[in-house]
């Protein structure tokens, strides 16, 4: 019997559009435009190291099929680093695969449910409202300096057991180690070891505190994990709390200022939020869908892979764009693209900015309970919000996009 299976075609041998550098020269606005425009014609286009994947769908297939491995694995590789005591080291979780991945997903889980995300509304609230005092008489505020860039560590500290006059080194050390992600990474290692060591060592050292001091804090859950035998090792301990540090504050205070930049383009929502913060859960699906600060991932072919008639070699590189994703007209029950809070989330085809599968976002209730607390409290408390001079953005590269500076006026309450 004759196979009527067509061939797959090489993914190197398609004819495909390719985003050349001149792509990181566009604004956010015109790249999310572009890729929009580009994902009506195509599922898929090329870029400079493999390929980017458009289609919601196929974005979705894709970080579901658990034959493509998270790129942040190759990372050294790329970087070529051959020291083996790097090369050695446990995965991070977002590194990891298979039966590693699900059993450090089992024993984080529960300090990531939504319930326990919960808990730590009363304490978000607190820190929302003193991060607003102090600029609430001016009715001035950078709020990327002021507000977003202080907000996710106290609440990381909280969930960890660290003690508040260590805010600030968290904060550093965070900002400095996400570096890894950025595009010109390879200019700021040292930098980023340097953040990297100093966090460990600092990590280790929260790890003995609990030992000998257990609390009912997540450090204290993971080493109790460890200890019904199902062995975190002390190096696995602290690259998973290194992992909620990196994953959970950087992420988290540029998207609040993401979406604050999206209030300030709608005054008319800012004003509705304000009056209905039950809308708040809305209100962050949509800003996360209208302007997400994660704008795509990156996966490599653990073997070889056919998907759609393509064969992806092994190591082939695709880069699921989550912002191409979040412009399907399918994500919105309408089919249109405007920002509306009062917008609810089409099931089963939500906004993709916490990513999907196996490495779906584990902080995702923490943060989304981080934003649901402080918006509606920020556009009562900052009514009138306007924007006062220029917003200066993270350059294109950044793996986690956001406001640098962002100068705003506002009716002082
Ligand atoms: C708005 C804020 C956030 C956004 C947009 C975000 C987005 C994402 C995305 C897209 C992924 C998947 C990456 C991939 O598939 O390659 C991810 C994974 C992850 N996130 Fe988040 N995240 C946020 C907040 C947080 C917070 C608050 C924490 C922790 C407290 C956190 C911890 C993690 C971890 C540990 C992973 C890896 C999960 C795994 O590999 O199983 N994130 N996040």
């Amino acid at each position: 019997m004759t196979s009527t299976a067509a061939t797959p075609t090489n993914a190197f041998d398609l004819d495909l559009p390719t985003l050349g550098p001149e792509a990181l020269e566009l604004s956010r606005t015109q790249s999310t435009e572009h890729l929009r425009e580009l994902s009506s014609q195509h599922w898929m286009i090329r870029n400079l190291m493999g390929f980017v994947i458009l289609d919601y769908d196929d974005v979705t297939k894709i970080l579901r099929d658990k034959r493509w491995h998270n790129a942040v694995a190759k990372i050294p590789e790329m970087m070529g680093i051959t020291d083996p005591a790097i090369l050695n080291r446990p995965p991070s979780i977002l590194a990891a695969e298979g039966d590693v991945h699900t059993r450090l997903r089992r024993l984080v889980a529960k300090a990531f449910s939504p319930r326990s995300a919960n808990q730590l509304r009363p304490f978000m609230r607190n820190v929302v409202n003193e991060l607003i005092d102090p600029v609430a008489a001016s009715g001035r505020a950078d709020v990327a300096v002021d507000i977003c860039e202080p907000y996710p560590i106290p609440i990381i500290c909280e969930l960890l057991g660290a003690p508040r006059e260590d805010w600030q080194l968290f904060s550093r050390w965070a900002e400095d180690v996400v570096r890894i992600f950025n595009g010109t990474a390879i200019d700021e290692m040292d930098v980023i070891g340097q953040a990297q060591i100093e966090l460990n060592e600092y990590v280790v050292g929260l790890i003995d505190a609990r030992r000998n001091d257990p609390r009912d804090d997540l450090i204290t859950a993971l080493i109790a994990a460890e200890e019904q035998g199902d062995r975190l090792s002390t190096e696995e301990l602290v690259t998973m709390v290194n992992a909620v540090i990196v994953g959970g504050t950087d992420t988290t205070r540029n998207q609040l200022g993401c979406a604050m930049s999206v209030f300030a383009d709608h005054p008319d929502q800012w004003r509705l939020l304000a009056e209905r913060p039950d809308l708040a859960a809305n209100a962050v699906e949509e800003c996360m869908r209208y302007f997400g600060a994660i704008r795509g991932t990156g996966r490599f072919a653990s073997e070889d892979i056919v998907y759609r008639d393509v064969l992806f070699p092994a190591g082939t590189l695709v880069f699921p764009s989550l912002a191409a994703a979040n412009g399907d007209p399918g994500v919105t029950a309408n089919g249109t693209g405007n920002f509306d809070i009062t917008r609810e989330p089409v099931k089963g085809r939500g906004q993709m900015t916490f990513g999907s599968g196996i490495h779906y976002c584990l902080g995702a209730s923490l943060a989304r309970a981080e934003l649901q607390e402080a918006l509606p409290l920020l556009a009562r408390r900052m009514p009138d919000l306007a924007v006062d001079g220029e917003i200066t953005w993270k350059p294109a590269t950044t793996a986690i996009f956001g406001p640098n500076h962002f100068p705003v006026t506002f009716t002082p309450s």
